[in-house]
């Protein structure tokens, strides 16, 4: 079977009380609870990380070289941002996909920049948690 981690990224673990116009009512434990659903069904192991420090992501997909055959990644607004999180998927070379609960590409324009996709496989974005079950269904079992 193989193994997924699921990274996501600054505020997510506020979903339910972060602009539910945007992003919905459910809460992170109901996203985890999806994602473990999902894993199932796509017949893969997963496991869930969410933070909301650029650094500790980067570290998380470090340490998944060598243990993870796949990186579903959230990187929230590092997307935008971030160099250091598309170098460090580079780096280990582990495919991944990103996934945005949101259409990024129908919000403000600075969200249609991602510096993450350069070093995805996918992008999923607008969604909701359905967009998580997708991407894990990209990795074959
Ligand atoms: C997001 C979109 C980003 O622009 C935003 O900063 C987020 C969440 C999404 O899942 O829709 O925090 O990645």
């Amino acid at each position: 079977m193989k193994k997924i981690l699921v990274i996501n990224g600054p505020n997510i673990n506020m979903l339910g009380l972060r602009e539910p116009e945007v992003y919905g009512t459910k809460t992170y434990d109901d996203l985890l609870a999806f994602i473990g659903v999902a894993a199932d069904e796509a017949g893969v192991e997963v496991k869930c990380f969410q933070s909301n420090s650029e650094g500790a992501i980067v570290d998380a997909i470090q340490q998944a070289y060598g243990i993870y055959d796949g990186i579903v990644i959230n990187p929230a607004a590092y997307t935008h941002t971030s160099i250091a999180i598309p170098d460090a998927l580079k780096a280990v070379g582990i495919p991944a996909v990103e996934v945005h609960l949101s259409d990024i590409n129908r919000r403000e324009a600075y969200r249609r920049i991602s510096f993450t996709s350069e070093a995805c496989y996918n992008t999923i974005s607008g969604k909701g948690f359905d967009g998580y079950r997708m991407a894990l269904f990209v990795f074959d079992p």
